[in-house]
Parts: structure tokens; C-alpha cells; sequence
């Protein structure tokens, strides 16, 4: 049984314009030991996703679907269960670290906080275990710095720190919400490398939310492509990447930069983007949420959500990194042969 199983995950949310679908029917599972990725543009409900996980959704969202922990049904726990739960066996790390940190409490004690509460340890124990969990996520002389507060360190290590808070209580899901946005590039990359090593030292599960399609294909085996609140396609990342089904996919790899040796008096070249701009989600069409944005887009795609249709891998493609098992190539688009016929790269 995989550890994680989200069925049908739909959650509506009240705005002025009246109450919207923000997250449709997304499914997925994930096994111990392994990451998912979770990619798309802004707005288009990853947070959301990760929230409804945590038990974390705004009172007023409505929630629907189902979310199972290693079989246990998640949504429509009471609070008091969801609350033993999360740093627990759940954990989540946010994009800024301040949004976890209070910044009037020392480091040490935030870290040992949840031992003392989840695990019963004592004062002294949690203190020991904590200082190693903040040597673990590599905060130098942790013993030294226990008493110190959030705003005397740097923004990595304050994230470091957060992980830390995470790890705590040794959960089995991990989930990280763009952990790494807010950070200078080297920075991300040992972030990024130490969740990496934790994933693999705890057998933890890790869902992986980026709107950068560098972080997913080094830090993800397997993703979702998200789109206005739907999945739009979703596999091996190796073979999302590199089939790319999906217009929308195809165009997120479309507008990502790419390094550029500067030319001496050339103008800077622009950074394509994806044509027209994400609608609000009261003005998402009835069909195919990418409809309209999309050059493939016919009178169908606005009628009809596109069911999903499952593609075959390619002969030959290589085995996956986790080899007992793969997730199948999944794409929602009405129009997947005559895009196919398209060479993969070329612009929606
Ligand atoms: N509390 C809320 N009330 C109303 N709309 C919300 C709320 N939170 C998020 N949304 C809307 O839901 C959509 C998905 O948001 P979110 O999951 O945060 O996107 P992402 O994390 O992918 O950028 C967005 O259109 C956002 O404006
Ligand atoms: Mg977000």
C-alpha cells in the first residue's frame, strides 16, 4: 500500500465572485522513500494541494475527495486528531522560514518544543535530541547556539532550522512548499541536497512543490503538472520531460530560462512566456482549464473536461530510478495526437 493516497482531492473556496473550484480531482500516490513533484504556475493550487494534506486548508474551503495516510482517511479528522498528526507523522516546510519561526522564542527551543510535545521527552532529552537534529541540518555549534534567536541567522540557516522543527518527530511525509524560492541559488542547492539525504536516511515520503522545472527534474523521480486546479499531466518525471503531452507542459519548458552568454551590445533576449495570463478561477472555462491559452484549442476543449489517457511508454526507455515501481504517463488533453504529431519543444 502506498503511503499516501489522495483520490479525487477537489476543494472550493468562497471568493467575492462566489464560491470557486480552486483544486479539481487531483489523485495521485506516493510511496515511502520516494518525492513527488508538484509544478505549475503560480496560482494554479499547489499550496492549496499541500495544505488540504496538512489539515491546514482555511476554515471556510470545502473539501472533497480523499486523502489516505497509509490507509487512513485523512479528511474529516477532528482538529485534536489532525493536530497529533501533523509534526508527527505529517510535517510541512514553508517557502519562508519566518512563517514557521517565532521570532521570540530561541531556536532551541522551538526544535525541542515538538519533541516535548509529540514524543513526551523530558526537558534535558529534548534539548540533546534537538541540538542533534540542528548538527544534522548543519547548523554549526548547535550547542552554542541553541539560545540564539531566528533574526541571528542567515536565511538558509534559518530554513535549516525549520527542517529541523520538521524532522522532529521523525514524520513519514514530508512536505515541501516551494522551500527553496526565497533562497540565493547555492544556497537552494544544499538546501535542496540535504532534504534529498533526509529522504533517503528516514525513508520519508517528500512532495516537492516548484514552479521551477530545474529543482523538479533533480530533486523529483516522479511529478504533476498543474494547471488552473487540475492535473494536466503527471508520470516519471524523465518521461514528462521528455515527451512533454501536454501543451501546457510544453510550454513551461517554452519559457524557462536558459543560460545565455551575453553578447557585447546586444539587447538582452526576452524570456518567451506562456501567451495570455493565467484567469482568475470564476473565469476558468467549463472544459479544459488550459482552453484558450492553448494553439491547439478547439470547441471541444472548452465543452469537455478531458478525461485521463493513459500513454504508453516509449520502447526502450530506460528503467526507472526506483525500479520496483513506475507511475504511469498520464496526460488530460482532448488533443494529444495531433500535438504528438508536433515535435516536443515546439511552442503550444
Ligand atoms: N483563502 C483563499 N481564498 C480564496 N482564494 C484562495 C485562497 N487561497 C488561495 N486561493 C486561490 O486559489 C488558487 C490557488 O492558490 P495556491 O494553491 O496558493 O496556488 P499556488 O501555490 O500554485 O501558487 C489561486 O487562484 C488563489 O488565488
Ligand atoms: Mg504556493
Amino acid at each position: 500500500m502506498p503511503l499516501l493516497e489522495v483520490s479525487d482531492l477537489t476543494i472550493h473556496l468562497p471568493t467575492r465572485r462566489g464560491l470557486v473550484q480552486a483544486v479539481r480531482k487531483v489523485s495521485f500516490a506516493l510511496e515511502r522513500g520516494a518525492t513527488l513533484g508538484l509544478i505549475g504556475e503560480s496560482g494554479c493550487g499547489k499550496s492549496l494541494t499541500a495544505l488540504a494534506l496538512m489539515g491546514l486548508l482555511p476554515e471556510q474551503a470545502q473539501v472533497g475527495g480523499s486523502i489516505r495516510l497509509d490507509g487512513q482517511e485523512l479528511l474529516g479528522l477532528s482538529e485534536r486528531r489532525l493536530c497529533a498528526l501533523r509534526g508527527n507523522r505529517l510535517a510541512m516546510v514553508f517557502q519562508e522560514p519566518m512563517t514557521a519561526l517565532n521570532p521570540v522564542h530561541s531556536i532551541g527551543r522551538q526544535v525541542a518544543e515538538p519533541l516535548r510535545l509529540h514524543l513526551g521527552l523530558g526537558r534535558r532529552a529534548a534539548q540533546a535530541r534537538a541540538v542533534e537534529l540542528l548538527e544534522r541540518v548543519g547548523i554549526a555549534q548547535a550547542a552554542r547556539r541553541f539560545g540564539e534567536y531566528p533574526h541571528q541567522f542567515s536565511g538558509g540557516q534559518r530554513q535549516r532550522i525549520t527542517i529541523a522543527m520538521a524532522l522532529a518527530c521523525g514524520p513519514e511525509l514530508l512536505i515541501a512548499d516551494e522551500p527553496t524560492t526565497a533562497l540565493d541559488v547555492t544556497v537552494q542547492q544544499q538546501i535542496l541536497g540535504l532534504l534529498q539525504e533526509l529522504v533517503a536516511e528516514h525513508s520519508m515520503a517528500l512532495v516537492l512543490i516548484s514552479h521551477d522545472l530545474g529543482v523538479i527534474a533533480q530533486n523529483a523521480e516522479q511529478l504533476l503538472v498543474m494547471y488552473g486546479g487540475s492535473v494536466v499531466e503527471s508520470g516519471m518525471t524523465e518521461t514528462v520531460f521528455a515527451r512533454r503531452a501536454h501543451p501546457y507542459t510544453r510550454g513551461l519548458f517554452a519559457a524557462r530560462p536558459q543560460m545565455h552568454v551575453p553578447v557585447a551590445g546586444a539587447a538582452p533576449a526576452r524570456l518567451p512566456t506562456i501567451a495570455g495570463t493565467v484567469p482568475e478561477l470564476a473565469d476558468l472555462p467549463a472544459g479544459c482549464p488550459f482552453a484558450g491559452r492553448c494553439g491547439f484549442t478547439t470547441e471541444a476543449c472548452f465543452a469537455q473536461v478531458p478525461g485521463p489517457r493513459l500513454l504508453q511508454a516509449p520502447a526502450g526507455s530506460a528503467p526507472a530510478s526506483l525500479a520496483s515501481w513506475r507511475q504511469p504517463h498520464v496526460v488530460r488533453c482532448l488533443r494529444d495526437e495531433a500535438i504528438r504529431a508536433d515535435a516536443p519543444g515546439a511552442k503550444p
